[in-house]
């Protein structure tokens, strides 16, 4: 049997992760909002007309923060729309998904959504059709006290207090010729600059988060984010990521190494945060906020009615190979905890989502609400470097790619956890050194695997494919031995 060996200490430290690393995104797209985390009728709806099956189920998965409300949905976006009593609010065409907006859900109704969630708000302003004044005009709206003409307003529609939301997106993907209001690195620099300027001064205490490449295919990464960054280095705190990943050609032993590419896309990202900083004699360092990654290639085309009200979008159906990557894609933020601050699975409902919804039935738990539910669960703490020697395999697309992706996270009082995958089809044996500890008990050990990658949850059967309880470990003072199954999903805490 293949052989890897996994060395830790428990000084040898990267960084505590920041909670916000396990956020999540809902964007005004498909079902994700409409049908999704609100359906008055539906039998758990509550009195504002939102499923409490969802809610519960966001709950379970303890998003500390939501990006909202997109995407490509916010650079074509009037938030004005969605404030004020529901009847007088505009139908508006949405242009980024060729359907109908109804504006039923506003910012008032997301914030309260959110509050039923335990979550924070990490609100987009609007850079492509719209620029500086909205985006002061929002922040006064969410954030100031009282007093003023916005503030008074937000009074009126029934929300005394401030919200004070801390976290802003400048926009969204503005390097992408799809997205409405695209701009040149040179255009987009100076409008993030002086949006944030009087963003800030109109509430110092907010964190901006200017766009990074949409991908890293895109023809202008690096210059995009090397010219961005010289414009509003000093305004901005965080860098946005962006990286979906599919398996279109059926290559698995390619799919799972997509990681890889992700790993290489951060190195490179920090660098040129870093590089820009270096020659501003800059102390301040810029903090990533990855805050759309997923695998999403299964619903791509998918036929639905132009100009319809909350039609199918993006529902794509994860397998358990998805689940496998998306385990890979937290461990892989995890190892960069030092500057990935802030992460979004994208999305959370309905819409490449973790959960789904049957209108006027059950919610449901996809594949990949699994790897998402324990790396958060068990992924707070703080992050050790990890040597991993494992044996390695070439495919289609890469070279030498280790079998074994592994992690080890110290939870201070509750122990240690290990996230581990096996992305080869044999069976690995991980031998864990973990210096500094003095482990007791393996408390838990679960797998998530099986014999067929293609296989897929659905409504009512959602559990189908969820991790099990494992014994297949062996720990002796500080070493442990865990058998990885094929091509699995690995969690374990230690006491
Ligand atoms: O998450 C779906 C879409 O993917 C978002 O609207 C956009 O930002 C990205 O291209």
């Amino acid at each position: 049997m293949k052989q890897a060996k996994v060395k830790i200490h428990k000084d040898f430290q990267i960084a505590r992760t920041d909670p916000r690393i396990f956020g999540s995104f809902i964007e005004h797209l498909g079902r994700a909002v409409y049908g999704g985390i609100y359906e008055p009728g539906h039998p758990t709806a509550d009195a504002s007309g939102f499923r409490q099956d969802v809610i519960d189920l966001v709950k379970e998965l303890n998003v500390p923060i939501i990006r909202y409300p997109g995407g490509n949905f916010v650079s074509g976006y009037n938030w004005e729309d969605g404030i004020g009593p529901v009847a007088d609010r505009p139908r508006r065409l949405e242009l980024a998904w060729g359907v109908t907006e109804t504006n039923e859900i506003g910012l008032n109704e997301f914030a309260q959504w959110l509050q039923k969630v335990n979550a924070e708000m990490m609100m987009a302003v609007n850079l492509g059709t719209r620029g500086v004044d909205e985006a002061r005009q929002l922040v006064e709206y969410c954030n100031h006290p009282a007093g003023s003409y916005y503030s008074d307003l937000r009074i009126k529609h029934g929300v005394k207090d401030p919200y004070g939301f801390k976290v802003w997106c400048l926009g969204n993907e503005m390097d992408g010729p799809w997205q409405i209001g695209h701009k040149t690195a040179q255009e987009y620099g100076r409008l993030a600059t002086e949006t944030a300027k009087v963003m800030k001064m109109t509430d110092p205490s907010i964190e901006l988060v200017v766009s990074g490449s949409s991908n890293i295919n895109m023809p202008t990464f690096g210059s995009w984010e090397a010219e961005v960054l010289d414009h509003c280095y000093d305004q901005v705190d965080y860098l946005s990521m962006h990286q979906y990943y599919g398996n279109a050609e059926n290559d698995t032993p390619s799919f799972l190494a997509r990681t890889l590419d992700m790993e290489a896309f951060i190195d490179n990202v920090v660098s040129t945060c870093d590089y820009v900083g270096g020659k501003k004699h800059s102390k301040k360092k810029i903090m990533l906020s990855f805050d759309e990654w997923n695998v999403w290639f299964h619903s791509k085309n998918a036929p639905f009615e132009p100009w319809s009200e909350a039609p199918a979008q993006l529902e794509d159906i994860y397998n358990l190979e998805d689940a496998l990557l998306v385990g890979s894609m937290l461990i892989t933020l995890l190892r960069h905890a030092d500057r990935v601050k802030i992460a979004c699975l994208a999305q959370l409902v309905n819409v490449i989502a973790p959960i789904m919804t049957v209108k006027g039935g059950p919610a449901w738990r996809q594949t990949i609400f699994y790897p998402y539910l324990q790396a958060s669960q068990h992924g707070r703490g703080t992050v050790l470097q990890t040597l991993t020697d494992s044996p390695k395999y070439d495919c289609k697309e890469y070279t030498d790619v280790p079998y074994l992706d592994t992690l080890v996270i110290d939870n201070g009082m509750d122990g240690i956890s290990i996230l581990a995958v096996n992305r080869g089809e044999e069976a690995l044996t991980a031998d864990y050194e973990l210096n500094g500890f003095t482990p007791e008990t393996v408390r838990l050990h679960t797998v998530m695997t099986g014999s067929d990658m293609k296989a897929a949850h659905g409504a009512g059967q959602d559990q189908l494919l969820a991790p099990v309880n494992s014994r297949d470990h062996r720990l002796e003072g500080n070493q442990l031995e865990v058998l990885l199954p094929a091509r699995s999903w690995n969690v374990l805490q230690l006491s």
